[in-house]
């Protein structure tokens, strides 16, 4: 059928093979490849700048920025936490927007104590809230960080430190060693600083331009392989051309019955709310309802009306995870008609094409105040959009399954699609030729119940 022709973003792919005479002998070859490289965002990467802005008796005041140049992953709550070590025997005097998550042995301090004092400092955002005097420009989202193509204005945030026992010049300075982000679990990989050219920063009044003293940048890279996650995400299809409804894979991210997922939550629970632990608190280990699927995610597409031109689809999302509330969400979409999209209701969107000509990738997207939050498990825990598209006659169809997604992401998770032979298939053969006349049939209908209604 030719879906999955690209291979699985964030890299982890397995081929298994076993040629029938291989197979007589009972040996089969494995191979497992991986890579940091995502086909639908090549150059995603996440940058940390460092950018000395003054020298100290006994070191350096440095903004460190960290920006997310990816399209469709961002970082959500409990937020990043960035760890690095220090070349020398560097120590924090203080920090601003940001803190360490621990101080260390600061004891061989007389008077002034360090912020922080370990060889291996691990930095964590402030709370939204902080006191003015704790904050810098920039700062303070909870750890938060936007993905690119949602909101480049909210993909960056800064926090600033002094740092002592340091180099006080641009030769005697040590760039730190093996930084690590975590958002928060595993998954990104982090380069060695590069030194690159100072960065330029324009005066308020926008008249002049000063600069670092020094700068130095990372880079991270994300792998889903890295990540080591379990899926979070599944897809259930259904069409008007025919009533099955097809559901989730069965234990697409966990099984009810084994120990391995954790438990579960019944919906129909009495005191449900009172089962729910730490209500109000976004929680990076989800606590799913039980179902067939056991998903946190559960993603709809609904083939819901074939007009001549045109034909519409409805998508809900679905939030079976009772302690978290996904805020500013993002779904990334493959399906060839994308380079037709007419109208989209309710969502944003952006074509993702990382090769040009090839425009079958959609990010969507919540809007601002209306649903770019997705509730957490409950009656209001589902968004919901419709999609237009206009047929192109050479490839349009909705037989073989091609009405359906090729592959459906969340927040950058691959989302596990039904098998697709299990898709809801046309009544029959001459199917095209029989919903054309349904709908004929459906339009004279119509005709005749609003003529009669004037008559
Ligand atoms: C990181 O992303 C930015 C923005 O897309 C890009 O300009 C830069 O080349 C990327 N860096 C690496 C090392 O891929
Ligand atoms: C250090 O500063 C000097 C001028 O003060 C400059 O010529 C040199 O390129 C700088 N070196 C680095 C590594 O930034
Ligand atoms: C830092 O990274 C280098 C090279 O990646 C590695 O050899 C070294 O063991 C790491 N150091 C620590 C303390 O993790
Ligand atoms: C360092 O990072 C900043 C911010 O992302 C970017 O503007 C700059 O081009 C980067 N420099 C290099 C040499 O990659
Ligand atoms: C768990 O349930 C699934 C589906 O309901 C079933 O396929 C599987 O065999 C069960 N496993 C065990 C250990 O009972
Ligand atoms: C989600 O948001 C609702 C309404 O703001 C709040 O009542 C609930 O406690 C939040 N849940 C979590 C897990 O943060
Ligand atoms: C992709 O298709 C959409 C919908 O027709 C269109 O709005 C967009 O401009 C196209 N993008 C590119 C890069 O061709
Ligand atoms: C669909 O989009 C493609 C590429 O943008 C365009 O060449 C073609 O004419 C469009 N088809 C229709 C029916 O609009
Ligand atoms: C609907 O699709 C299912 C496969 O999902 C198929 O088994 C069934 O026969 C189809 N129904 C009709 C009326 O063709």
């Amino acid at each position: 059928m030719g879906l999955l022709a690209l291979p699985i973003p964030g890299s982890f792919f397995k081929v298994i093979s076993c040629s029938v005479l291989v197979l007589l002998s009972l040996s089969c070859t494995s191979f497992t490849a991986t890579e940091a490289y995502d086909p639908l965002d090549p150059s995603g990467n996440i940058t940390i700048k460092w950018d000395i802005m003054s020298w100290t008796p006994d070191g350096y005041v440095a903004v460190v920025t960290i920006y997310n140049f990816q399209q469709y992953r961002h970082i959500q709550a409990p937020g990043w936490s960035l760890g690095w070590i220090w070349a020398k025997k560097e120590v924090i005097w203080s920090m601003m927007g940001g803190q360490t998550t621990e101080q260390g042995d600061c004891s061989r301090f007389k008077g002034n104590i360090p912020h922080c004092c370990k060889k291996d400092p691990t930095v964590v955002d402030l709370l939204p809230g902080t006191p003015y005097n704790q904050q810098i420009a920039n700062c303070c989202k909870g750890g938060v960080i936007n993905s690119w193509a949602q909101d480049p204005a909210t993909a960056a945030t800064s926090f600033q430190l002094s740092v002592g026992q340091a180099g006080t010049t641009n030769k005697t300075v040590r760039v730190p060693k093996n930084f690590t982000l975590k958002a928060p679990g595993p998954g990104y990989t982090c380069g060695p600083a590069k030194i690159v050219k100072p960065s330029k920063f324009i005066t308020a009044d926008k008249r002049r331009f000063t600069q670092a003293l020094m700068t130095w940048n990372v880079t991270c890279t994300y792998s889903q392989f890295l990540a080591q996650k379990a899926p979070t995400c599944c897809v259930s299809l259904s069409s008007f051309y025919n009533s099955t409804i097809v559901p989730c894979p069965t234990c697409a991210c966990g099984c009810q019955n084994t120990s391995l997922s954790g438990s579960c939550i019944d919906p129909n629970t009495p005191h449900l709310a009172s089962v729910v632990p730490s209500a109000g608190k976004n929680s990076y280990t989800p606590l799913v309802q039980c179902t067939s699927h056991m998903c946190p995610i559960r993603v709809h597409w609904h083939v819901k009306v074939n007009y001549k031109e045109y034909w519409r689809v409805k998508v809900t999302i679905t939030n079976f995870n009772y302690i978290m509330n996904y805020t500013q969400w993002n779904l990334v979409v493959q399906h060839p008609n994308f380079d037709n999209l007419t109208e989209i209701f309710s969502f944003n969107y952006k074509p993702l094409t990382p090769y040009g000509a090839i425009n079958d990738t959609a990010m969507l997207w919540g809007v601002k105040f209306y649903n770019d939050l997705l509730m957490q498990a409950g009656p209001a825990g589902n968004v919901q959009s419709e999609l237009l598209f206009q047929k192109d006659k050479s490839t349009f169809t909705f037989e073989k399954g091609w009405a359906f997604p090729r592959r459906i992401y969340f927040n950058g998770d691959n989302c596990v699609m039904p098998p697709p032979d299990a898709y809801p298939w046309l009544p029959n053969a001459s199917s095209r030729q029989l919903i054309y006349t349904l709908g004929l049939v459906m339009t004279i209908l119509s005709a005749v119940a609003f003529l009669q209604g004037y008559a």
